[in-house]
C-alpha cells in the first residue's frame, strides 16, 4: 500500500460522523483513548461482508463458506504485517485488549505461576491489565507488585530497576496511559527484563491508535491491542505471542473449532491460532479490522502524529491559561491525552457541560481507579484527540471550558 502524505481535508471526509451534529452544535469528538471513529472504508467492508459474503468459516465446503475463511485469515496476515510480525500463526483474535490479557493471564495461571511468584505491573494500568493478574495471584499464592508513578505521571524507572528480580515472571505493563497519556520507554523495560529471563506483555491498547508500532523491533513477548480504538469495529481484538509462549499456554475457552479430534477418551488440541479461538469468531469484525488497517496504511502515520502532538500542544497551552486548571499527568514524552480537573466542579459535570456545545469528553475513572487514588481525586475530564480532530475542535473545547468556567463562576 503505498503511503500518501497526510492530507487532512481528506481524512477527515474519511469519517462520516465528523460532519455530523449533536444538540444542534457540530460535534467536537475527543473521546478517542474511549473509541475510535470509523472511516467509511471500514463500514463498507461490514456492509459488504454481511450482505454478499456472510458465512461460517473453516466449516463449509461451499463458494461462500470458502471466500469468507479466506478474508479472515487474509485479515490474520495482515494484522500481523500491520505490528511488524512475520508469522501470522503468532495473531489470535479475542473480543478485545481485555480478552487478550485474559487469555495470557488465565495460561500463567495453569502453567507458570507458583506460590511466591512475582508479577510487575504498573501505577498506571487500566484495570485490564489490574484484575487478571489480581485474580491470577489469589489463584496461585504470587504476588502482584506495583512499579510507582511520579506526581508528574511518569512511571518510576529505579523502582521497576529494583522490583525486577528473579522472582518475577512476568511484567504487563502499558505502553501509553489511557489515563495521563504518558509514554512508557518500553524498549528499556523490555531489555531489563529479557536480561533477567522475564518475558514482557505490552498493552498496546492505546499506542496503536496513535503510532505504528513495530513489535518485532520492540522484542516483547506478548502485545495486546482491540480493533475498535485503531478505527476498525467494536468486539474484536488482537493478541500477539511468541509462538514458543502461545504453544506452552494452555486454550481459554474450549468447544468447535479449536480441536483436532475429540473422543468422549480424550480431545487434541489445533495447533496456534486455531487452539485459542473456539467458537464462531466475530468474522465481520476481523474483516472490518482489516479494512481499518488497510485505511491506517493508506494514510502517512508519521505525518498523523505530528498532527495529533500539535493538537496537543495548542490544547495544552490553551487550557492552560483558565483559572483553576489543574492537570493530572504532565510528562514530557506524552500521547494526544489531557486529564484535567478545574477548582472543584466535578468531572461528571464538566462532561454535561460540555456535552451541551457538542463536546464529547470523558468524565470518570477512566478504568483507572488506583491511579486516580494515587492522584488524591477520584474521577478526572479527559480529552482526547486522534488525528482526525483539528484546531477548530481545540477551540470548541477551549471556549466550552471558559464558559463553564464563567458558569460556576
Ligand atoms: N479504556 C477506554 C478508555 O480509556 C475505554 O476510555
Amino acid at each position: 500500500m503505498s503511503h500518501q502524505p497526510f492530507d487532512f481535508a481528506q481524512v477527515r471526509a474519511d469519517f462520516p460522523i465528523l460532519a455530523t451534529e449533536v444538540r444542534g452544535k457540530p460535534l467536537t469528538y475527543l473521546d478517542n483513548a474511549a473509541t475510535g471513529q470509523k472511516p467509511q472504508v471500514v463500514i463498507d467492508a461490514i456492509e459488504r461482508y454481511y450482505a454478499a459474503e456472510n458465512s461460517n468459516i473453516h466449516r463449509g465446503v461451499h463458494y461462500l463458506s470458502e471466500r469468507a475463511t479466506d478474508a479472515y485469515e487474509a485479515a490474520r496476515a495482515k494484522v500481523a504485517g500491520f505490528i511488524g510480525i512475520e508469522d501470522s500463526d503468532e495473531i489470535i483474535f479475542t473480543r478485545g485488549t481485555t480478552e487478550s490479557i485474559n487469555l495470557v493471564a488465565h495460561g500463567f495461571v495453569e502453567t507458570i505461576l507458583l506460590e511466591g511468584d512475582e508479577i510487575l505491573i504498573s501505577h498506571m494500568e487500566h484495570h485490564a491489565n489490574i484484575v487478571p493478574w489480581q485474580i491470577a495471584a489469589e489463584k496461585t499464592g504470587a504476588i502482584l507488585k506495583v512499579v510507582p508513578v511520579g506526581d508528574d505521571g511518569v512511571l518510576d524507572i529505579d523502582a521497576f530497576d529494583q522490583m525486577l528480580s528473579g522472582k518475577t515472571k512476568l511484567v504487563a505493563i502499558t505502553h501509553i496511559s489511557n489515563a495521563l497519556g504518558t509514554i512508557n520507554p518500553v524498549e528499556s523495560i523490555i531489555e531489563k527484563a529479557h536480561a533477567q529471563g522475564v518475558p514482557v506483555l505490552i498493552d498496546g491498547a492505546q499506542s496503536t491508535p496513535h503510532m505504528e508500532v513495530d513489535v518485532a523491533a520492540l522484542g516483547c513477548d506478548f502485545f495486546v491491542f482491540s480493533g475498535h480504538k485503531v478505527f476498525g469495529p467494536t468486539g474484536i481484538g488482537v493478541l500477539w505471542g511468541k509462538r514458543e509462549w502461545l504453544e506452552r499456554l494452555p486454550p481459554y475457552q474450549s468447544g468447535g473449532d479449536m480441536i483436532e479430534k475429540v473422543d468422549f477418551e480424550g480431545t487434541t488440541y489445533k495447533g496456534i491460532p486455531g487452539k485459542f479461538e473456539a467458537g464462531t469468531p466475530h468474522i465481520a469484525g476481523v474483516i472490518g479490522l482489516a479494512a481499518a488497517v488497510d485505511y491506517l496504511q493508506s494514510i502517512d502515520r508519521v505525518g498523523a502524529l505530528q498532527h495529533e502532538t500539535a493538537l496537543l500542544k495548542a490544547a495544552t497551552e490553551k487550557l492552560s491559561a483558565i483559572d483553576g486548571m489543574r492537570f493530572i499527568g504532565t510528562a514530557a514524552r506524552k500521547a494526544s491525552v489531557i486529564s484535567f480537573l478545574i477548582n472543584d466542579i466535578h468531572p461528571h459535570d464538566i462532561g454535561t457541560f460540555l456535552d451541551a456545545d457538542g463536546v464529547a469528553i470523558r468524565a470518570g475513572h477512566h478504568c483507572t481507579q488506583p491511579l486516580l487514588k494515587r492522584f488524591g481525586v477520584p474521577a478526572t475530564a479527559r480529552a482526547s484527540f486522534a488525528f482526525y480532530n483539528d484546531f477548530d475542535d481545540v477551540d470548541r473545547l477551549v471556549n466550552a471550558v471558559q464558559k463553564m468556567q464563567r458558569f460556576f463562576g
